[in-house]
């Protein structure tokens, strides 16, 4: 069968030979327009009056349309908050905010015309952190959560130390190689399809239709593949397949909007800045008695995903550990930024920071290796509840993480660090071993649904089609192979579709790691539905029990005959069975009420490690990673080659948020990292110089997922961490390790630096 191999990604020839189609590849008719976004400049005030004369007269322009064009609803907002205006009537809210759209016969064109409005305004005063956010009194854009469980206050009496803290925790931008793009084609009547370079095609669908002031039906999104997503077109692509729509059906030509990467960077949401107040206690041999956290976010100026961002953060504020007592609370506060949304990890990441910033804390406390304080909180029988009260029932963290410890020589080389320290007055190394424990499911439980759709052809080739996304995670490649597995073809037997509204209707985003869970087993349902009418069509016209029928390799057993599949599904068609089918699935088990903050949220849980050794020159905070060794548990893997991918490209992406990575933002709240320029992801050159990356080879899913998988694409992100605190290590040793480095992430160069600098001074 096709599963469990490590099948090539089904478009990776195309990739690195330029064949792959995107959305800025599909032709364009004759007539196309090309749009463009004006955007504000101050980052909070009132629209005295919006004078676009000179725009509508420059050059190539066709039309301006401004908020007063849309004959639907003037709102995105994924919630359905109606806080995310397409463009503002009236109040702008942060600087770089979209106000009106060019239509012109060239993107350059529209591109030049959009700089020429006068724009007057009354300023407002304005807060662009979480922290500035607070002390002006700013409100939550959408309802903070508590999670809590047991009493932290008499937790906390009965142990022998506490530490309080602050972490500040930063942004990060998608730097997905394709920016937004959308390509409206406008039909007859109602009638419109959107190319749009999106996770979620039918959300997209449906703001097209409200914006529209259309029902659903007559509106068609689709694409074929995205160049990344990483979270940035769940609800971002919202706005862009809005406007083209717009403009669309106003001038009844194909429109198409595609920002600059400025543009993009500037006007799309970003992963959400945290700054957490922590409180741990804890007893002599570091176990933790209680914990209280504060988890306020930068949400920028609408809800958005922040909601469920803001939540995810607090789901993984344990991380792997078990809190007796525990408080945690969020605050996801309103600021004059663009709307952050979601980003690989969900706001999990920075939860799970926070987490290893205590365990770190009680480490230099009691001048402990931080990996035996980790452990000995690790969640394990009789201590496995969380602050959700959800029960880990599937811990295999203790045995993955002592199992990464033999294979990366942690505790040896730790030694000679330490030792390699003593003698370095100005190079400095550290080491860290971190582990991770995810939890899979969207935690709106409605979400947790997919479809697909099968056709298989009378000449035996198969059509599949599914609800989920392809950006380069290899989503279609591993539903097609549980598909040719199901009917034991060959893998190239299965034409992969791109997704669009009108063949699987209603779908979720490609989110949370869930694709292929969802769809691989929606499409399975869809291939086991046909399987049935093909065994029923055997049976009946041979005269063979049900059990006589098997699918071999491209072939069908109908008791002693061995019959070439092309040539078996012919007969069955010729016989009039129905060969095609729309599959369903939904999770089993699940079930979370926010208000009392209790239930089982997730479906299961995701398992990793990472031991990374960094070199850092104490001279200058400039630092490299030396090693890097990772292990994570996929279940059982449909296809360990794509999963191998997703571990190594998140660890990476993980690395780049906390190390390089900088958002800044001046005091008039215009972003000044706003192009690969002064925004620095890592390069390949930034790889660690020895990463050896490994997939858990014992660990079947305990629970019934397709083939006994796990989810891939979010949970390796959090092995970055340990990158984090091996450099907060190498820091320490400036001080012999007296004192937590704290580091803030990212952790730059100048961070770094300045860090060494406050240990050396003892401040
Ligand atoms: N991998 C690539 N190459 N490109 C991406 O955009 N997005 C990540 C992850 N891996 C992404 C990726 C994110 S944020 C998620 S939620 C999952 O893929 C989504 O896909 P899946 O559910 O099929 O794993
Ligand atoms: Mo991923 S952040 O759930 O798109």
């Amino acid at each position: 069968g096709a599963v469990h191999t490590g099948l090539a990604h089904d478009s990776a020839a195309n990739h690195v030979t330029g064949r792959a189609s995107y959305t800025d590849d599909i032709p364009e008719p004759v007539g196309t327009l090309h749009a463009y976004l004006g955007v504000s400049n101050i980052a909070h005030g009132r629209i005295l009056s919006m004078d676009l004369a000179a725009v509508r007269a420059a050059p190539g322009v066709v039309a301006v349309l401004t908020a007063d064009d849309i004959p639907g609803e003037n709102d995105v907002s994924p919630t359905g908050k109606r806080d995310d205006p397409v463009f503002p009537a009236d109040l702008i809210e942060y600087h770089g905010q979209p106000l009106f759209a060019v239509v012109a016969e060239s993107r350059d064109f529209a591109r030049r015309a959009a700089a020429k409005a006068e724009v007057e305004v009354a300023p407002l005063a304005h807060a662009l952190d979480p922290e500035a956010a607070i002390a002006a009194g700013y409100p939550h854009v959408t309802a903070p959560l508590t999670l809590a469980r047991g009493e932290v206050e008499t937790g906390r009496d009965g142990a022998p130390h506490r530490i309080a803290g602050k972490v500040r925790i930063g942004g990060q931008d998608h730097m997905y190689l394709e920016g937004q793009i959308s390509f409206a084609v406008p039909g007859e009547d109602e009638t419109v399809t959107v190319h749009c370079s999106t996770q979620h095609p039918s959300e997209a669908q449906h703001m097209v239709a409200h914006v529209l002031g259309v029902p659903s039906n007559a509106v068609n999104v689709q694409v074929r593949r995205m160049g990344g997503g990483f979270g940035g077109k769940e609800s971002q692509m919202n706005l862009f397949a809005a406007v083209a729509a717009l403009a669309a059906k106003k001038l009844d030509r194909p429109v198409k909007i595609r920002p600059d990467r400025d543009q993009d960077m500037t006007a799309t949401g970003k992963r959400h800045d945290f700054v957490v107040d922590y409180d741990v206690a804890f007893d002599e041999a570091g176990v933790i008695a209680a914990v209280e956290g504060s988890f306020a976010a930068r949400c920028g100026f609408s809800a958005d995903l922040s909601g469920p961002v803001t939540d995810r953060a607090l789901f993984h504020a344990d991380n792997a550990y078990f809190y007796p007592h525990v408080r945690l609370q969020s605050r996801p506060m309103k600021t004059n930024t663009v709307s952050n949304t979601a980003f690989r990890g969900f706001g999990g990441p920075q939860g799970v920071v926070a987490a290893e910033r205590m365990i770190e804390e009680i480490a230099y406390a009691l001048g402990r290796d931080p990996l035996d304080i980790r452990k000995a909180n690790f969640y394990r029988e009789g201590r496995d509840l969380t602050p959700y009260h959800q029960q880990v029932t599937d811990n295999v963290i203790l045995r993955l993480v002592e199992e990464l410890e033999e294979r990366s020589e942690y505790r040896a080389r730790r030694k000679q660090i330490e030792a390699f320290n003593r003698d370095s007055p100005v190079i400095r190394r550290g080491i860290a071993l971190t582990p991770v424990k995810f939890g899979i499911s969207f935690t709106a439980t409605h979400f947790n649904q997919a479809g697909a759709l099968i056709h298989v052809y009378n000449d035996g080739s198969i059509h599949l089609n599914h609800g989920g996304t392809e950006m380069g995670q290899g989503l279609n490649t591993k539903v097609a192979q549980v598909v040719a597995d199901a009917f034991q073809v060959d893998i190239d037997t299965i034409r992969i579709t791109a997704t669009t509204t009108e063949k699987v209707p209603n779908t979720s985003a490609t989110a949370a790691s869930s694709g292929s869970d969802l769809n691989g087993m929606a499409a399975l349902d869809a291939a086991e539905q046909i399987k049935a009418r093909l065994v029923a069509f055997a049976c009946e016209s041979r005269g063979v029990a049900a059990d006589a029928v098997r699918f071999l390799p491209n072939a069908v057993a109908v008791g002693e005959e061995v019959i070439p599949f092309a040539e078996f599904v012919k007969s069955a068609y010729m016989a009039r069975v129905q060969l095609s089918a729309a599959g369903f699935y939904k999770t089993p088990d699940i079930h979370w009420d926010r208000s009392s903050g209790t239930g089982r949220p997730f479906y299961y849980y995701a398992y990793g490690a990472a031991c990374s050794e960094v070199e850092i020159d104490t001279l200058t905070g400039e630092y490299r990673v030396l090693r890097a060794d990772l292990l994570h548990d996929v279940g059982r893997s449909l296809n360990p080659d794509i999963d191998r991918g997703q571990v190594e490209g998140a660890f990476i992406q993980g690395m780049g948020w906390l190390t390089t990575e900088e958002l800044w933002w001046d005091e008039k709240g215009r972003l000044r990292t706003h192009a690969p320029s002064t925004y620095k992801i890592p390069l390949a050159s930034d790889a660690p110089r020895v990463f050896n990356v490994d997939l858990v080879s014992w660990n079947a899913n305990a629970e019934r997922t397709i083939k006994r998988s796990k989810a891939v694409g979010e949970p390796p992100f959090m092995l970055g961490i340990s990158v984090l605190e091996a450099l907060s290590m190498a820091v320490a040793s400036v001080d012999d390790y007296r004192t937590c480095p704290r580091l803030d992430t990212p952790a730059t160069p100048e961070r770094v630096l300045m860090a060494v600098d406050r240990l050396q001074r003892g401040a």
